[in-house]
């Protein structure tokens, strides 16, 4: 019997375009760029806070001129964006939470501080009076409760001295209904119309927050939990509906927050919203992340794989403390 020119073979065989580098990167569907990544940094008040934080190792609290040399390097490395977290006298933190739309404030003073160093880098801040709050939370509590109306106007507030500041985009992360509408409201009353909202939309409550809260000296201090504002881990559609509201009242971008385990999400708000998206890889997963890189568990490669995961989910970028690492192994 003669041999049949065609031979029997598998239906697909998928390794043929992962032979070798340049098939690979041929059909490569997503990919990571310092352009993709947001740096959130925390700047502190305090003599003699500033230094590693213990429970992320290898992040800093920065001096206003540590946050002007991050800036630097920012630029160095082509990330667009910082985001500043303020850490602040404990002595200063209040009920009433003033500080919080005080144009001196951490913040503010970081805000002026980078933009007169490095005009073009694009600054982001946080709104949530949790920094300024005497009892930890991102609203205004009177008897046990977490006021809402209360606290928009105190957002509105913080969210005018810090564009006045110079930020140019404001991520409201304290979860209160109606903030996003009056913010903008306010923004384009004063004159503030390029300064733009990425809205912590479909924020979760989540145990992964646990070393932000020490970063910006908020641990001790919080009474109770957020579950009263921020959304239910088990609650897709809740998170789905909270973007949509968001977008309504005028958000230019959405952020879901945590990110690794709510990739979900991110696929599903970017595929029905079709808006600028993007997640925070936030202080516990960087810690998990980290730790496990520092004790030789996981080789520095997972950084990429983590943040490519992002890009694939259909995030346009992420807020990541590896930016400046990723950006550096990236260059
Ligand atoms: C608070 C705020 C939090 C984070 C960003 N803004 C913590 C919280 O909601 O308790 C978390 C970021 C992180 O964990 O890296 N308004």
């Amino acid at each position: 019997m003669a041999t049949p020119i065609v031979a029997p073979f598998p239906a697909a065989r998928l390794r043929r375009l992962r032979r070798t580098a340049n098939l690979r990167a041929m059909v490569h569907e997503v990919n990571l760029t310092a352009a993709d990544l947001i740096w959130p940094i925390f700047v502190t008040e305090v003599a003699g806070a500033e230094g590693e934080i213990a429970s992320m190792p290898g992040v800093e609290r920065l001096t206003l001129d540590g946050a002007k040399r991050a800036a630097e390097r920012a630029a160095r490395l082509n990330i667009p964006a910082i985001c500043i977290f303020p850490h602040s006298d404990q002595d200063l933190k209040t009920e009433s939470c003033e500080r919080a739309w005080d144009p001196d404030n951490i913040g503010n003073r970081a805000i002026r501080a980078i933009k007169e160093t490095v005009p073009d880098l694009a600054v982001m801040t946080d709104i949530a009076l949790d920094p300024y709050n005497a009892n930890g939370h991102d609203g205004l509590v009177v008897d046990g409760e977490i006021l809402n109306d209360e606290t928009v106007e105190a957002l509105v507030r913080m969210a005018l001295a810090q564009a006045e500041a110079g930020a140019d985009i404001l991520g409201p992360s304290d979860m209160m209904d109606g903030r996003i509408g009056a913010l903008r409201g306010a923004l384009e009353g004063a004159g503030h119309r390029h300064v733009a909202i990425l809205s912590y939309a479909a924020k979760f409550a989540s145990a992964f927050y646990g070393p932000f809260r020490d970063a910006v000296g908020a641990s001790g201090r919080l009474v109770g939990d957020k579950k009263t504002y921020q959304v239910n881990p088990a609650n897709r559609e809740e998170a789905l509906r909270c973007v949509a509201r968001d977008l309504a009242e005028g958000a230019d971008m959405v952020m879901v927050k945590p990110g690794m385990p709510y990739l979900d999400i991110c696929r599903e708000v970017k595929d029905r919203f079709a808006a600028p998206t993007f997640a925070y890889q936030v202080s516990g997963e960087y810690a998990m992340l980290e730790g496990a890189i520092r004790n030789g568990w996981l080789s520095r490669e997972v950084m990429l794989e983590s943040l490519l995961a992002f890009r694939r989910a259909g995030c346009d970028g992420v807020l990541s403390y590896f930016a400046p690492s990723v950006a550096e192994m990236l260059a």
